[in-house]
């Protein structure tokens, strides 16, 4: 019984010097900002467009990221069945509009029968899916647009990047992506083009990109890094600076993480809240301070946790 006892308070004693390790560690690396690739500041970039005050994804939307001062926006693409872009989180139009389907399976004129408003508020009513042509137009003036690649069919990495270059709007696109084999693509179809890898702690690049930001981005092309918020600490941001690679982590909706993440000197937020993220940068709240602290640790622990989560199963 005492011994126990003993054995329970040894593991107590143990967890607690492993916590205060953990947040020293964090504190010291959190309380010594990299500051952003460009020296600028953090910026905000509305994703899906102003998705709380307009249907995701729709021209409204992304004249209203405009109106609210965004500095970028960031969308989603797809490919029609007669290889159109358009934009949609979704493969299947099912959640955003009044119809069913997959868009792969769908042309332009078959799509344009439904209303992508509607679901959303009666004031949206009528509202079509937009093409990536009419985003573009619609977007042109903001100092970034990410357009995400959903997947790499039917030549989408191709049919995209020339409307992009079409518009000389290459210097200021990023085509980022959850799928390395559409960045490649994309590169091979316009290798001026900016690519940037979307990630979260559970992506087998992970610890890969942690330890080395660098070499991974040299690896395959990248000119940026999309984490989700969560996957984000010092080390990655100083690997990933020294080379020349933005970090833009998503979808930060939360001040408190805001905070940390301006702190830490992110390149940009990908938000559904971009007054939220201007308003942190201007007040740097004293929270950052521990929000950086705590992210410090998370963007170690969470893909090594998720790595030893995945050989354990
Ligand atoms: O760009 C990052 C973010 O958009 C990825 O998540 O599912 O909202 O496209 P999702
Ligand atoms: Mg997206």
């Amino acid at each position: 019984m005492l011994f126990r006892r003993r054995r329970k308070h040894r593991r107590v004693r143990f967890g607690s010097l492993a916590l205060l390790v953990l947040l020293i560690v964090g504190l010291w690396g959190g309380s010594r900002p990299v500051g952003t690739l460009d020296g600028g500041g953090t910026q905000a970039e509305a994703h899906r467009g102003a998705n709380r005050e307009a249907p995701e994804n729709t021209l409204p939307a992304f004249a209203r990221a405009a109106e609210n001062g965004a500095w970028g926006v960031e969308t989603d693409v797809f490919l029609t069945k007669d290889g159109i872009a358009v934009l949609s989180h979704d493969d299947t139009i099912d959640r955003c509009s009044d119809g069913e389907g997959r868009i792969a399976d769908m042309t332009l004129a078959e799509l344009n029968e439904y209303d992508f408003g509607a679901w959303f508020s009666q004031a949206y009513t009528d509202t079509p899916i937009p093409t990536v042509e009419a985003f573009l137009e619609t977007v042109a003036g903001l100092e970034q647009i990410n357009i995400e690649l959903k997947d790499n069919e039917g030549g989408i990495a191709a049919v995209v990047t020339g409307q992009v270059q079409a518009r000389g709007l290459l210097e200021k696109t990023v085509f980022s992506s959850f799928n390395l084999e559409a960045l490649v693509a994309v590169t091979e179809a316009c290798p001026e083009a900016q690519t940037a890898f979307i990630y979260q702690g559970n992506s087998p690049y992970a610890l890969e990109i942690l330890k080395d930001a660098g070499a991974f981005c040299a690896k395959y092309k990248l000119s940026g890094l999309h984490p989700v918020y969560a996957c984000v600490c010092r080390k990655l941001l100083k690997n990933a600076h020294a080379a020349g690679i933005a970090v833009r982590p998503w979808t930060v909706n939360e001040s408190f993480y805001a905070a940390g993440l301006i702190r830490l000197g992110a390149d940009a937020i990908i938000t559904d809240d971009t007054p939220m993220v201007e308003q942190v940068r201007e007040e740097q709240p004293v929270s950052g301070i521990f929000s950086a602290a705590l992210l410090n640790i998370a963007g170690h622990v969470y893909p090594l946790y998720e790595k030893v989560k995945d050989i354990l199963d």
